[in-house]
């Protein structure tokens, strides 16, 4: 089996618009030794294509029926990207899984999502109610893919139910389990359950990534503190990483404005889509949106003028032009 070792590593967690190959490729330049993608609905999955890029140099899983690109990566990613499904059906993630699993380094099932969205749908948190369903999932794709296999989940209120389930998880073989601390109700005002984690961890034998600390981590210290508060083999990291991808760096953290201008470079070198450069550059700046460059970028409409406010217009028209001199450009990733 090929892939990665879910052990002592620092990963960036699976975020909706946020994890696509931009910040992705940031979060490993930074220090990150695993990064997630936004999860990814299978049906929507299988109904894309897979194209080489040459332009680009990139892997796109391209929508058959409008062109978008519902997953871009490359090579610099490729033992390091862990692919997050959302699912309700065993079959239908295997297929996801075998169209995808020469390209990326991991498979992970969302069973934490607390939208309605999800949980209508039988997937996210949904499968935490429903493990024999969860089992069936993850059972089929250990025993059927080359890549290691994981999970994220949420806890239950108590401990014995909870430390039940992530048995019943573990005994179908997956490779490490991701926990974040908070119950499906909770929001993330409401205290992670580090106590939890711990428990969990002291109960299963693989490797447990802790998640939902991003209150108390503030710089790259915390990191290590959240990790010993969960007794846990490895931290994944969200909502901090979204705000200033470079709390992954050992050296400590960079200024949003050279980390904002880090990440535009991948979003021109890779025709990350105007619109979601924006989500993840809003996401960076947040109320900093209320000062007068703020106001100036809300304004922006290509890729072009969010690159101006940070003096990259010229890097962005040279790859632009470049790309259209070699063929029509690679198509954009479109988040939903
Ligand atoms: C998320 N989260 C999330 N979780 C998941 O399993 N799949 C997903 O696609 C998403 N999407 C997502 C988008 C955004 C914008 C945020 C902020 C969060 C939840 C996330 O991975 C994590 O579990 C929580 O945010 C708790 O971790 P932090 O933020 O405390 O580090």
């Amino acid at each position: 089996m090929r892939g990665i070792n879910y052990d002592n590593k620092l990963i960036l967690a699976p975020m909706v618009r946020v994890g696509t190959l931009p910040m992705r490729l940031l979060a490993l330049d930074y220090g990150a030794d695993i990064v997630y993608t936004e999860e990814l609905i299978d049906w929507k999955f299988l109904k894309t294509v897979r194209r080489e890029n040459d332009i680009l140099g990139t892997v796109d899983f391209i929508d058959k029926s409008d062109g978008t690109v519902v997953f871009r990566t490359c090579n610099r990613e490729k033992d390091k990207v862990v692919v997050q499904i959302g699912t309700c059906d065993a079959n239908r993630a295997l297929k996801v899984a075998k169209l995808i699993e020469d390209d990326i380094a991991g498979i992970d099932i969302n069973m934490g999502c607390p939208k309605e969205f999800s949980l209508k749908g039988g997937m996210g948190a949904a499968l935490l109610r429903d493990p024999e369903k969860a089992k069936e999932i993850l059972t089929t794709l250990v025993k059927n893919v080359k890549i290691p296999v994981t999970c994220k989940i949420r806890v239950f209120e108590n401990v014995d139910d909870t430390i039940w389930l992530v048995k019943q998880l573990a005994s179908t073989g997956i490779a490490a389990i991701a926990v974040h601390g908070r119950t499906k109700q909770e929001r993330p005002q409401h205290p992670n359950r580090n106590y939890m984690i711990k428990a969990i961890r002291e109960n299963v034998n693989i490797p447990v990534i802790a998640n939902g600390g991003s209150r108390q981590i503030e710089k790259y210290s915390d990191i290590e503190a959240f990790r010993q508060d969960c007794g846990a083999s490895s931290v994944m990291i969200a909502r901090t990483a979204q705000g200033n991808c470079s709390i992954f760096r050992s050296e400590g953290m960079k200024e949003l404005d050279d980390v904002i201008v880090d990440y535009l470079k991948y979003a021109v070198d890779y025709d990350n889509s105007p619109n979601n450069t924006k989500y993840c550059v809003q996401n960076m700046l947040k109320e900093l949106q209320e000062t007068p460059t703020g106001k100036k970028f809300l304004e922006c409409q290509t890729l072009e003028q969010i690159c101006a406010i940070w003096n990259l217009a010229q890097y962005c028209r040279k790859k632009q032009l470049e790309y259209n001199e070699k063929g029509i450009l690679g198509r954009r990733q479109i988040s939903p």
